[in-house]
């Protein structure tokens, strides 16, 4: 069986450093991109605390499209430029949003998010993906767990 969960008590920035590793240990060898992103939105649900929703959606043909996920049903179809998740992709560029309800454009999937992350999947220079986190709770989320979840983006890029 396999046992990825973070040791109690950790500073957010150590918690992050073993989500990566996590991460890169559950999806080593494995080539199938659906497989390695659901054990992703999984492993992020374990180790992020305090969310109401955590995955991917991926670009395809232009836009994004909705892909695993641990959550309440969400949105299927994103385009470029709209809502947090679009406005990543077509920048390539973190959205750190404290309040969802400031955010122009913001797309309600659970009525019960205030706040979300959203870290764009960089491979070769080109967006392929975005991690998309939600909490119930607004300004949830702060330079370091932007900075974690950059990190494990880089780090699982070639994965999914
Ligand atoms: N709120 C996102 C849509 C995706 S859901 O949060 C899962 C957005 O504005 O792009």
């Amino acid at each position: 069986m396999y046992d990825f969960a973070p040791t109690a008590e950790l500073e957010p920035a150590e918690r992050y450093r073993q989500l990566a590793d996590a991460a890169d240990a559950l999806t080593a060898g494995e080539p199938d991109a659906v497989a390695n992103m659901a054990n992703l939105a999984a492993l992020l649900w374990e180790f992020v605390p305090g969310l109401n929703w955590a995955g991917f959606y991926r670009m395809v043909g232009g836009e994004l499209v909705l892909g695993p996920f641990i959550g309440r049903p969400a949105c299927i179809r994103i385009p470029l430029g709209q809502g947090v998740c679009g406005t990543a992709a077509s920048t390539g560029e973190t959205q750190l949003v404290e309040d969802v309800h400031a955010f122009p454009g913001h797309i309600a999937c659970d009525a019960a998010s205030q706040s979300e992350l959203v870290v764009p999947v960089l491979r070769d220079g080109k967006v392929i993906a975005v991690i998309d986190l939600d909490a119930p709770e607004k300004a949830r989320f702060g330079a370091v767990d932007a900075a974690g979840i950059e990190a494990l983006a880089a780090r699982i890029a070639q994965r999914i």
